[in-house]
């Protein structure tokens, strides 16, 4: 039977070393959580790098790791310390994450980087071919992996390739600065199918693929080579029973079965039954928006004085590429805005801001979605933002209220959420006590569409379409040819 291959720089697990044992956790982020539904689903083999480098492991450990991945349906592609340094923090996180997401001024071009992200993508290639079988269909994903798609087809040319960007394409203007822009461009044309999570993105890419490369672009069909490719959004969607199903068994649990945080929650709205709980998940990354949430949030509390001790903000920030400079930075500046707005409000019964820096298991997030009255997703750039989604699925009452930042690709298929600009914070106090208020009904009556909408458009949907979309352009390359 013919399977999927699906390749990303991480896979869906992620084992660490404690003291000579394994220690293996669910890995986090979009991708991950997205597509490990789609895994679970089918035939497929995940192909990724298991987050341990091969200085690491001496040969019984190599063998446990190879055991732990095939388990799940997985194969790993080994990385040296330095290709981890210099592909992944590197030319991935230094390079293509914060031009993708705009922030030139932390975009640092080195040709070691590249020359390393050109080594790994090839490494990657080299497992993908041993593992391939004819009429097997190779899915590719994401922006550490621009190059692989080009470098598969040169080996397999009769192999169907699609790729999904989960992070945003940039629009020309910012994507020619970028030095090696040709190679890129070329590489992601491997694909026969190249998918994005918004119209904005795709019309990006297919000016890029115009202008750079001068190729022939009719509508969303690129001719290259012989081949026609072609190019389409397909907004990526949540395990909507997932995340809907544990809310309602979590609202009937009774009270000695809930976890350590619902009881912590529990006290926190038995003593307080009048404080409302706002609630904010994502890695601790610059294009969340973090430090513009907390200042938006300060200027709340100096704004509306009478939501003193009624109101509190939960903010999870999980750890993310904490060796890159920035976000050493960025943990710096949040734990410092934290702790100036607590000390400035703080009262004997109330601390405004609760701040947990760690990653939480999926119990336990539900146990905050459910708990919040409002949802406060700020980035300043963000190509989709599942959380916003994850949120809105767990409101098994309809109520609850969600802002969301127009910077997000989910913004766009989320029109009922309250939609904010990240920078202005004005409009984001007024929004947050505009939340604060909302009548029941309206609440109902937008979580409700949004919660149909969602239901609809689940993560296995978008896996299915991408897939139809996928066979059927390998149908119009054979008519063509
Ligand atoms: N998440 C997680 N553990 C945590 C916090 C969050 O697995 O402790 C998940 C969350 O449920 C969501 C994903 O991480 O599915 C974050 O995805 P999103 O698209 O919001 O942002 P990304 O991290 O991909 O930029
Ligand atoms: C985003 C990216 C993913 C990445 C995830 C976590 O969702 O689109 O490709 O895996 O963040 O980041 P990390 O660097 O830890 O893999």
């Amino acid at each position: 039977m013919n399977k999927t291959i699906i390749v990303s720089n991480r896979l869906p697990l992620q084992i660490k070393l404690n003291e000579d044992k394994l220690e293996i956790k669910p890995s986090v982020g979009g991708l991950a959580t997205g597509m490990k539904s789609v895994h679970a689903e089918g035939d497929s083999l995940w192909i990724g790098w298991s987050g341990l480098t091969e200085e690491e492991l001496n040969e019984p450990l190599r063998n446990q790791v190879k055991n732990a991945v095939k388990k799940e349906n997985c194969a790993s592609v080994s990385l040296t310390r330095k290709d981890v340094d210099n592909f992944y923090f590197g030319f991935s996180n230094k390079t293509l994450w914060p031009l993708f997401h705009y922030f030139l001024e932390y975009t640092s071009f080195e040709k070691e980087n590249w020359e390393s992200y050109k080594k790994v993508n090839q490494k990657f290639a080299d497992v993908v071919i041993e593992n391939i079988e004819d009429g097997d269909t190779v899915w590719v994903h994401d922006y550490q992996l621009l190059l692989l798609p080009g470098l598969i087809k040169k080996e397999k040319p009769n192999t169907s390739i699609g790729f999904f960007l989960h992070i945003p394409f940039p629009s020309f203007e910012i994507f020619r600065t970028f030095p090696w822009r040709e190679e890129i461009l070329t590489g992601m044309l491997g694909s026969d199918l190249l998918g994005f999570h918004t119209y904005d993105y795709e019309r990006h890419f297919l000016s890029s693929v115009k202008r750079i490369l001068r190729l022939d672009v009719h509508f969303n069909e690129i001719s290259f080579h012989d081949r026609v490719i072609k190019v389409d959004s397909f907004p990526m969607g949540i395990d909507y029973k997932k995340f809907h199903e544990a809310a309602k068994k979590h609202i009937s649990q009774p009270p000695k079965e809930r976890s350590e945080t619902q009881k912590r929650l529990d006290d926190h709205i038995q003593a307080s039954p009048n404080t409302k709980l706002v609630l904010s998940i994502d890695r601790l990354d610059y294009t969340k928006g973090i430090p513009n949430r907390i200042k938006a949030f300060e200027y709340f509390l100096d704004k509306y004085p009478e939501y003193k001790e009624k109101v509190r903000l939960i903010m999870l920030s999980v750890p993310s590429r904490s060796n890159v400079p920035q976000y050493q930075l960025l943990k710096k500046e949040t734990d410092e805005l934290v702790g100036r707005i607590n000390g400035k409000f703080a009262t004997v019964s109330w601390t405004p801001i609760w701040y947990f820096y760690r990653s939480l298991a999926f119990e336990t997030l539900i146990d905050l979605y459910t708990a919040a009255s409002v949802a406060f997703i700020t980035p300043v750039r963000d190509g989709m933002n599942l959380v916003a989604k994850e949120y809105v699925a767990t409101r098994v009452n309809k109520d609850g209220v969600l802002i969301l930042s127009e910077m997000a690709g989910a913004a766009k298929e989320m029109s009922e959420a309250l939609l904010i600009n990240p920078n202005n914070f004005e409009q984001i106090a007024d929004t947050l006590k505009k939340a604060l208020e909302m009548p029941q009904e309206e609440q109902e009556r937008r979580i409700s569409i949004l919660q149909k909408r969602l239901e609809r458009y689940s993560v296995e949907r978008w896996a299915q379409e991408f897939m139809k979309s996928l066979n059927s352009t390998k149908k119009l390359t054979e008519v063509y040819v």
